[in-house]
Order: C-alpha cells, then sequence, then structure tokens
C-alpha cells in the first residue's frame, strides 16, 4: 500500500545464478539475514552501496552452491527482497542455447518465458486470498532498456529479446525435449527463471533476466551435450562480463520515479477476485 505519488528512490535487488556469488565494487558491505513468514530464502541478503545506489544481492543457489533449482524457497527469495524495499530485479542467469546464433558466452536479454516446471510453489496468493496477477509481459521493458544500453556500451554481445524455457530439472533435457523448445522457437532454457519471474509480479517489483549462454544444450550437431564441466567452464567469464554489466547499468537505473511506467508496481491494482474481508 505505498504511496504511487511520491517519488522514491529505486532500490536494485541483483539474483545471482551459478558462478555469481557476489558484486563487484560494492562498498558498506554487510551479509544480513532477512525473516520471511514463508520460510528460509537462500541465504543471508548482501547489503551495500554501488557508486552511490543502494543495492542489495542474493545468490540464488546460496552461497557455495548448495541448493538445487526445485528446491530454492522462490517465494522466500522475492519476499526478502520486497521486505527490504528492493524495486527492480536483475536476474543473472546460467542457460543452455536453442538456437546457432546465439553461443556460450554471449547474453539475451530475455523478455518471455515458457514454464514447463511443475514441482515448485508458484504464488503469494490462494490460501484465503485469491489474485491472478497478467504475466502477459513479465519483463520491465524500463529495465530491458538500461540493460541493453549497458551491455552495449560495454562492446558484450548480447541480443535484445528472446524466449526463457523454464524446465523443471535437476537433469538436463532429453534431446526430443530440446528440439520440442527450439520447434516452439525458444531462445534458451534454464532451471529457475519461474516462477521467480512471476513471483516478481505477484510482488509488484519491476524484474528482467540477462540470460548468459553456457552452452548448446544437446540438440546441436556440432556440439557435445551439455554436461556441468562445459557449463563451469564459461561459467565464470561470463560471471566476470555480468559483474561490468551489474556496475555499469546501476547508475543509470537511479532515477526516482512514481511508479513503472509498464505497470510492474500495480500489479495487483485488478487482479484481486477475493471479496475483501469485512
Ligand atoms: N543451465 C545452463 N545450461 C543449461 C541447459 N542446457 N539446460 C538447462 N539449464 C541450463
Amino acid at each position: 500500500d505505498h504511496d504511487h505519488h511520491a517519488p522514491r528512490t529505486p532500490v536494485i535487488g541483483v539474483i545471482g545464478g551459478s558462478g555469481l556469488y557476489d558484486i563487484a565494487g560494492l562498498t558498506d558491505q554487510r551479509w544480513e539475514r532477512v525473516a520471511s513468514p514463508w520460510g528460509e530464502a537462500s541465504d543471508e541478503l548482501l547489503f551495500g552501496t554501488l557508486d552511490g545506489v543502494s543495492l542489495v544481492f542474493l545468490p540464488r543457489h546460496g552461497r557455495g552452491h548448495k541448493r538445487a533449482p526445485s528446491d530454492l524457497n522462490y517465494r522466500a527469495n522475492i519476499d526478502v527482497l520486497k521486505r527490504v524495499g528492493v524495486t527492480d530485479i536483475l536476474s543473472l542467469s546460467a542457460v543452455g542455447s536453442l538456437k546457432e546464433e546465439l553461443p556460450p558466452g554471449h547474453f539475451v536479454i530475455v523478455d518471455q518465458f515458457i514454464d514447463r516446471t511443475f514441482a515448485r510453489a508458484k504464488s503469494f496468493f490462494g490460501a484465503g486470498c485469491v489474485a491472478h496477477v497478467s504475466v502477459a509481459d513479465p519483463v520491465c521493458p524500463r529495465l530491458g532498456d538500461a540493460l541493453e544500453h549497458a551491455a552495449r556500451t560495454l562492446g558484450l554481445d548480447v541480443t535484445r529479446g528472446g524466449t526463457y524455457l523454464a524446465m523443471e530439472g535437476p537433469q538436463f533435457s532429453t534431446r526430443a525435449e530440446s528440439n520440442l523448445y527450439r520447434s516452439w522457437g525458444c531462445s534458451v532454457i534454464g532451471m529457475t527463471n519461474m516462477p521467480e519471474a512471476k513471483l516478481a509480479r505477484e510482488a509488484e517489483i519491476c524484474y528482467v533476466t540477462v540470460a548468459m549462454v553456457t552452452d548448446y544444450d544437446c540438440w546441436h550437431q556440432d556440439h557435445d551435450a551439455v554436461t556441468v564441466d562445459q557449463v563451469v567452464k564459461i561459467l565464470f567469464g561470463n560471471a566476470d562480463h555480468a559483474r561490468n554489466l551489474v556496475r555499469h547499468v546501476t547508475p543509470h537505473l537511479n532515477t526516482p520515479r512514481t511508479s513503472c511506467p509498464a505497470g510492474c508496481d500495480h500489479a495487483l491494482d485488478h487482479a484481486l477476485i477475493t471479496a475483501p474481508a469485512a
């Protein structure tokens, strides 16, 4: 029930995926546990300042990568970010590529998702309070613009737009699945960005994904099927680029604003269907 009329200074939340467990250039750092009624988040939050901007970092799998995609408490992760005032989430995620022109090392600022996950809690609503938010456009275009600009300025190989197929895992896909997702026109595949994006929308937080390609999954004739060794080989170079990207984009996100032009922070205005309690 925040005031939509008073301009607010953004607080940037960064969710770092595999290979990304810290933020370069972050000053006044402190790790702090934030409690949530939804349970335990993946880790403590790292609070700090990046070139004068408040930033909060959450390692998605916990420091040391101890939690599998199906075991993450996605609701707690989004809830703790909401509780500390995060307005904008940058999700940085390792993915497999489903297109020839998106080789390992390439970054995709995705704008759509197909959610094929099935073994995770996906909504804050349902127990006595039903809501259906729109996720027709699940990504905040303002954040996408800023990231695209920063990535191009840094000379990173980047594509704006693309569909992220979220799979349950933890096994990688069969070749038939990989080819099916290609036939659907998907660009990249990963295991974590759903339900993260849906929950961010329910929490009225702007959200964007930078999908960092580590492999060609298993569909490519000229490449071996993906293995963890192969992913890890590419991961750390990508993470260096991601740290640079966060550093360069953050100052451009620091403009106080009254509301998100795309309406991300009004998502619940027309979503509640349960009658208010008397
Ligand atoms: N993360 C990185 N590479 C992946 C792949 N090929 N499939 C699913 N998740 C991934």
